[in-house]
């Protein structure tokens, strides 16, 4: 538990981010008792709603959605839903506007407030982070122990990203900015580091003698849905590649840091970022594979394409007719130049409406040398480990082991498996109640630094040049397939397959 109390302010606090994630984490932390007493929820909007008015929107809608997140007896327990409830203040506020005094009245000055912890969370558009803190500034409700929480998209190319961090960076020093990517607060991420770290069987053989090529996928059977107007501006590469995917791969490659602490782990992710061979002309051409998805059946049910969305978001709208050329899928093949990882492929892939709801990392291990075992010839399946984020988190590897029976010696694939459910039976927290939690705990490790962004950015925006410049359009694919099959191509091209 965090002993001090807290007010976490929630800028977008109506907004879709804290009605579906920030709320229920939040909730849940509480119902555990690890939010001190006196700690407040205060979320401002452009509403007009008051404490009463928010208290019951955010009373109906936990009703109606906790039974999913938090089991069947949610909001069962009078005691925890109206302690909860009690916490919620609403401020409506313009930060456009100049008067701020009703959210500084309530918070009253930085300086006086003592022990307690003042975190305000931006889960508002990002083209208003430089004026949240300006204006938070201003109202004089920082100071230099608050710590400011910034949601994604942390800008479309490297130049905004920049001036997204100027601007967040003249009011808040580096170690009061928490960056969100909440694939860091994942079990599984996390267990990456333990699995790597906490075992001294996998570091020795981890790298370019031993290890063939890693496979990095994010599937996702959903569409961009009522997001497509969003999402159109953004696309699978900055939405997914840039951030989450970047920083799984950093996970898998980076070297031991010395402790885990925020500067130890983010100065070794960024050595990794620095150390990726830069993607650019015919490299992009020949490396990356972007696609889109066209009408299909996921799960046995029919769904329209991208663009049909699209143009149902958009109808009646200025942009209606708008082209589109934006991806919802990417494949791609990267190099960490390092002298760990020479010549050791990383292939990343990610899409929407793909076949299945599976994200996870292979490690692909070298096969053995010289096979003994004449009925198996050279097929001799090699060691393969397999960290599985989503469903059922766990860990696999596969083995070798010999078929059971009287006759010959038959080797036979055969895995280890741990699944996390069925091993600690809890329930799995969902990565916002981690990170937030860090957040007031003051623990910045699973938080993004403002040179890593940068650095992620610098690699992938030759790419997105490259795609404009030579004019490549995404590549159709059915929704519920496995997205193009130049995604196939790209890696049996080297001899390999996807898979785990
Ligand atoms: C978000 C992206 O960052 O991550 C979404 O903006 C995506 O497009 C989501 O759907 C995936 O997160 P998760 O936790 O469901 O894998």
């Amino acid at each position: 538990p965090v002993m001090d109390a807290a007010d976490i302010v929630v800028f977008g606090g109506t907004g879709d981010l804290a009605m579906r994630k920030l709320l229920p984490a939040l909730y849940l932390r509480d119902r555990d008792d690890q939010l001190a007493e006196g700690t407040r929820i205060v979320a401002v909007s452009r509403s007009g709603l008051g404490d009463d008015g928010y208290r019951d929107k955010v009373d109906s809608e936990l009703r109606r959605t906790a039974p999913r997140w938090a089991g069947p007896d949610a909001c069962a327990d009078d005691d925890v839903h109206s302690r909860f409830l009690r916490r919620l203040h609403h401020v409506t506020l313009d930060v456009a506007d100049d008067d701020w005094s009703e959210l500084s009245g309530l918070l009253g000055p930085a300086d006086e407030d003592g022990a307690r912890i003042r975190v305000l969370y931006l889960a508002s558009a990002p083209q208003l982070f430089g004026r949240i803190c300006v204006g938070s500034a201003q109202a004089g409700i920082v100071d230099d122990r608050t710590r400011v929480v910034l949601e994604k998209p942390l800008g479309h190319d490297l130049s905004s990203a920049r001036e997204i961090n100027d601007e967040v960076g003249s009011v808040f020093a580096e170690e009061q900015i928490y960056r969100i990517d909440h694939y860091l607060g994942k079990e599984t991420v996390q267990n990456l580091l333990v699995l790597r770290f906490g075992n001294s069987l996998f570091e020795p053989l981890w790298n370019a003698g031993q290890i063939d090529h890693v496979q990095i996928t994010v599937a996702e059977s959903i569409g961009v849905g009522n997001r497509a107007d969003y999402y159109d501006d953004s696309g699978a590469l900055r939405d997914m590649v840039q951030n989450h995917l970047l920083q799984l791969l950093c996970l898998v490659a980076m070297e031991p840091p010395a402790r885990i602490d925020g500067e130890g782990v983010r100065d070794e992710k960024l050595k990794v970022l620095r150390s990726l061979t830069p993607l650019e002309g015919p490299g992009v051409v020949r490396d990356t594979v972007r696609g889109r998805y066209t009408e299909g059946l996921v799960d046995g049910t029919a769904v329209p394409g991208y663009t049909t969305e699209l143009a149902e978001s958009r109808a009646g709208t200025p942009r209606e007719q708008e082209p589109s050329n934006t991806e919802t899928f990417v494949a791609l093949r990267a190099e960490v130049a390092n002298w760990r990882w020479a010549g050791v492929p990383f292939y990343l892939r990610t899409g929407k409406r793909l076949a299945r709801h599976a994200s996870e990392i292979v490690v692909q291990f070298k096969p053995v040398p010289h096979s003994i075992f004449p009925a198996f010839g050279e097929e001799l399946p090699a060691n393969r480990l397999v960290l599985r984020l989503q469903p059922d988190e766990g860990v696999r590897l596969h083995m070798t082991a010999k078929e059971p029976g009287p006759g010959g010696i038959r080797p036979i694939p055969a895995p280890l498996d741990l699944s996390f459910a069925r091993t600690f039976g809890d329930r799995l927290p969902d990565a916002y109640e981690r990170l937030l939690m860090d957040v007031l705990r003051g623990n910045p490790t699973l938080f993004m630094r403002r040179d890593e962004i940068e650095a992620a950015w610098r690699w992938v925006e030759p790419i997105m040049r490259t795609w404009a410049d030579t004019d490549q359009q995404p590549r159709p694919y059915a929704a519920g397939s496995d997205g193009p099959a130049a995604a196939a191509t790209l890696i049996e091209r080297d001899g390999r397959t996807w898979g785990s």
